[in-house]
């Protein structure tokens, strides 16, 4: 079976019992804060699953593309992706449990249908809490489909709850459906939780909670249906395979990998997992950015997830041998020559996505490069290298651990003290947090040198803008990501465009002027005898560090706790995007470094 012929039989199947079939969305929400991509098929119609009206009505069914990096660290063994296909059915308040459970297995085991093996199907059900009862109604309803008693688990919460996609939504109990992957005479009795070779294949959520911010659960006015069926797995199993990535969805993937490698899929488990992560990451990495709604690499939410997946692409490539210069682009191609029939934007947005390959690619040559000359340096002096190191080149060049190691271990050695690395980017990332670092499993601040940057311009603004608008400003706040600063302050009306401008010009020429950026430790009083700008809040007759900028004439003294550059020749050029109200009394900044 291909995979064009399962998504087509999935939605006959659901067109025959009433549904409406409507398109996949963008993977990027469209009215949700909280998530980063579109991670499931119901996450679009969230809505919809809260009582508005649909326009096809009740019963809807599609092939969603998905995003979940919470999966990352498990990419690499046969069955987990960061991008997949969802096949889905809803019911909008329309058909509950009976319905749902009937038709999933109908799909599943009918011989007009997918025909598979009943005996190699087990199903788990929702054990019950303080939140909702044991779903004795699915547990019933999988025993009169003809089910044996010892396939039906009843799972946790953990398991047999879905949802919400973000923070606060619809919600409730599922009951999931597995496949037998092993082989076909080595069937178990009974369902395992821990044995991998019960792949998970099928859920159908029983959306009729809402959960609220606090935490809590509230009835929703409708009961609805939310299912998810995972393609790629699907369609191995249908193929008799054992592992996705040898799937037809797969296939010109992994053999371009090969090809750019000289090496064979299968030949060791290490060259298998790094092509497996390689197809996996290139795969999703070009559908986030071929999407309408694309986003290229950068250091910030979105686009630093893509900047992720491209690097440890690359950096798994460089593993199994691919010397090739500007390859992941490669790579898009066939993604996007295999998938354009049923995704036209990535037919129509492969340009797009072959530049910002290119210049990635690029990018982290540079940082490559940069970051193993002072390896060579370190090692050449005859220091042991110690996971402080390791921290300081990745702070420096965005130089990734896992080479630090790489390059260490090629010459028989090992990093001293790695945990250090983990220690220092903990620390660290108090001082400069990002959203994206957070959201990404594994996160990594090699963000961090934009920020120190943006926040000594921080500093350089708000001596500017007292000397532009006057002494009543204050700083109110400020928010750093690595491309952009917030900066709120004190001053009651909208600033007019000249004084913008000088303010602009205030900081771009503290900037050319190539100021040194020092730093103290003295007593609160004394820095604020000196006249040191900062928050007044610590303890009477605490030491705090007091940053300056400037030599003879000082541009800029606050109390900081830093980091800053060492001189303001490092900040490039100033430029404030945008002036707005914060709060009354309040204005806010917008300002970027170039
Ligand atoms: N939304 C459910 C899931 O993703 C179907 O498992």
């Amino acid at each position: 079976m291909t995979a064009k012929e399962l998504r087509q039989k999935y939605l006959d199947f659901f067109k025959s019992k009433g549904h409406a079939i409507i398109g996949s969305a963008s993977l990027i929400p469209e009215n949700d804060p909280t998530v980063l991509f579109t991670t499931a098929g119901m996450h679009p119609l969230v809505p919809y699953l809260m009582g508005e009206k649909h326009p096809e009505g009740t019963r809807l069914a599609n092939c969603q593309k998905c995003i979940r990096t919470t999966d990352i660290d498990e990419v690499g063994d046969p069955t987990h992706h960061t991008f997949f296909e969802m096949l889905g059915n809803w019911s909008l308040g329309d058909y509950f449990k009976k319905e749902a459970l009937s038709w999933s297995w109908e799909f599943l085991t009918s011989p007009e249908w997918l025909g598979l093996d009943k005996n190699r199907l087990a199903v788990s059900v929702f054990a019950g809490d303080e939140d909702a009862p044991f779903d004795n109604e699915a547990f019933e309803i999988w025993r009169s489909l003809g089910v044996s008693e010892k396939r039906i688990a009843r799972l946790p919460k953990k398991n047999n709850w879905w949802g919400p996609a973000g923070i606060t939504g619809p919600c409730g109990p599922d009951s999931e459906m597995f496949y037998w992957a092993g082989a076909s005479d080595q069937v178990p009795e009974s369902f395992n939780d821990d044995n991998d070779l019960w792949v998970e294949i099928w859920n159908d959520v029983f959306m009729q909670f809402n959960k609220r911010e606090d935490g809590s659960y509230e009835l929703l006015t409708q009961k609805n249906v939310d299912t998810g069926m995972g393609l790629e797995r699907v369609l191995t199993l249908m193929n008799g395979l054992d592992d996705n990535y040898k799937s037809e969805l797969f296939a010109n993937i992994i053999s371009k990998i090969e090809q750019l490698s000289g090496k064979k899929y299968g030949e060791s488990e290490a060259t298998t997992r790094a092509m497996r992560i390689i197809a996996d990451h290139l795969r999703a990495a070009t559908f986030i950015m071929a999407d309408d709604k694309g986003v290229p690499p950068s250091n910030t939410d979105r686009g630093y997830i893509v900047r992720r997946l491209i690097r440890r692409a690359i950096r798994y490539g460089r593993e199994i041998g691919i010397a090739e210069e500007s390859w992941t682009k490669e790579i898009a191609k066939i993604v996007a020559h295999d998938y354009a029939g049923v995704y036209q934007e990535l037919g129509r947005n492969i340009d797009k996505v072959i530049d910002w390959l290119k210049e990635e690619e690029a990018k982290f040559k540079k940082t490559i490069e940069k970051g193993e000359a002072e390896l060579e340096k370190l090692l050449s002096s005859g220091a042991r290298v110690t996971g402080g190191h390791a921290f300081d080149l990745f702070q420096t060049y965005g130089f990734p651990l896992e080479m630090t190691k790489e390059i260490i271990a090629e010459k028989g050695g090992e990093i001293k003290n790695e945990e250090e690395f983990a220690e220092k980017l903990a620390r660290h990332q108090e001082l400069s947090r990002t959203a994206s670092a957070g959201m990404f499993k594994g996160g990594l601040a090699d963000a961090s040198e934009e920020s120190r940057r943006l926040h000594t311009a921080a500093h350089l603004l708000l001596a500017a803008l007292r000397k532009v608008l006057g002494d009543h400003v204050y700083q109110k706040g400020s928010n750093i990501t690595a491309e952009r600063l917030r900066f709120d302050f004190s001053h009651p009306e909208k600033m007019t465009d000249e004084q913008n401008k000088e303010v602009e010009r205030l900081v771009n020429e503290a900037i050319e002027r190539k100021l040194p950026v020092t730093w103290k430790e003295i007593g609160l009083e004394e820095a604020k005898k000196e006249g040191a700008m900062g928050v007044f809040e610590a303890k009477y007759g605490a030491k705090v560090k007091v940053y300056t900028i400037g030599n003879e004439e000082v541009v800029s003294k606050e109390i900081c706790g830093g980091p800053h550059v060492e001189n303001t020749a490092e900040l490039g050029h100033f430029t404030i995007q945008k002036e707005e109200s914060s709060s009354a009394g309040v204005r806010r900044i917008k300002a970027v470094l170039s």
